[in-house]
């Protein structure tokens, strides 16, 4: 139970890079890395009380540096998701960003958050065991205004939930949307697809995209479609249906509109028969990406020499809507001058009755 910190390695520019391991009671582990504050092992307990890690990674920070568009287990800031065009307009005044995704904005940009270093803070609660991954973001990091000081904690309690808690203040007016982007795979990351494991969204409606995916601002009602997850479904069900959303995304790459109460809430599930594995996720936030890893191009070796295939892992990416900024008609992900950003994020693991 509790921390253990080792050296994992080296950046390209020679920085060490430390591994920091949080245990529970139960045997449940969380390794995270201080560069990109990154979630790289999870191991959870299947049906017959083996260990499964269910989340993609790589075993050298080198496979973190060379493989950046796929952003395993990454802290994205400091805006996830699109933004169109490129840039947005703050108090009159215009902000050009990293055209990284075609001619928009992707998760803040070429230097995100998921290459950098963090500062460690440790808190050695052998029944809580957390850890605290800060950052400072500089005025115009990326493009975006303000001085910005980060924090994500990672937490793992005994009842094996994995919460993750952001905080952020900019001394100005700016933009801030972090989340994380673990591929989860229940059973276990060397297994290949996740299209026979079943999802639940706790959402009537998602925000409706161009073959950009960026949204329209039209919110489109699930009913009657193949975006309907209000009951479980697997994932590989109707991932190939003829459907326009579907085209556009390469398969599921949506925000849902995760019925926001402003309040943690549980937001979807993830569930596997086969390890009898279910993942409960809950968050404070308005809106969550469904990603199933359609752009895996299946060519990265990950962790122990396994290579990940296309839709080997699904992503639920806790968000404000993507391109918010641009439709004043979502809620914003826009904070005032030393206006504090505070937003948690769980994963609640349990075995299927
Ligand atoms: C997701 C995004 C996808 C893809 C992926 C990274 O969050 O919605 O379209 O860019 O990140 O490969």
């Amino acid at each position: 139970m509790g921390i253990t910190k080792r050296k994992f390695g080296e950046t390209k520019n020679g920085e060490c890079v430390s591994a920091y391991l949080l245990k529970n009671a139960n045997g449940m582990e969380a390794e995270m890395l201080d560069f990109g504050a990154i979630l790289r092992v999870l191991k959870v307990p299947d049906k017959n009380g083996a260990f499964l890690d269910v989340v993609h990674g790589f075993d050298s920070v080198k496979g973190y540096e060379d493989h950046n568009d796929t952003y395993y287990g990454a802290t994205i800031g400091r805006c996830g998701n699109r933004i169109a065009g490129a840039q947005f307009v703050l108090d009159g005044k215009t902000y050009p960003l990293d055209a990284n995704d075609g001619k928009n904005n992707l998760h803040g940009g070429f230097a995100g958050y998921e290459h950098r270093m963090f500062t460690v803070r440790e808190m050695q609660d052998n029944d809580t065991p957390s850890v605290c991954f800060s950052l400072h973001s500089p005025d115009m990091d990326q493009g975006f205004p303000g001085n910005l000081d980060f924090c994500i904690t990672y937490q793992l309690t005994a009842d094996n939930t994995l919460q993750l808690s952001y905080a952020a203040m900019s001394d100005q007016k700016t933009i801030i949307n972090p989340t994380n982007h673990s591929y989860f795979n229940l059973n276990g990351h060397q297994s290949g697809t996740i299209l026979d494991q079943e999802v639940m969204i706790c959402a009537d409606a998602f925000t409706w995209a161009d073959a950009e995916s960026i949204p329209t601002g039209e919110l489109v009602s699930v009913e009657g479609t193949p975006m309907d997850f209000r009951s479980f479904h697997t994932i590989g069900e109707r991932i190939d249906q003829e459907d326009t959303a579907l085209k556009y995304g390469n398969g599921y790459d949506h925000n849902y509109c995760v019925n926001d109460t402003g309040k943690m809430k549980k937001i979807a599930a993830l569930r596997s028969a086969r390890s009898g594995i279910l993942m409960e996720v809950e968050s404070d936030l308005p809106g969550m990406q469904l990603y199933t890893g359609n752009f895996i191009k299946g060519n990265q070796t990950g962790k122990g020499g396994v290579c990940y295939p296309r839709r080997s892992g699904v992503c639920f990416e806790t968000q404000y809507y993507p391109d918010a900024i641009h439709h004043p008609e979502f809620k914003q992900p826009v904070y005032a001058a030393n206006e504090t950003m505070r937003s948690t994020t769980r994963y609640h693991f349990s075995i299927l009755s």
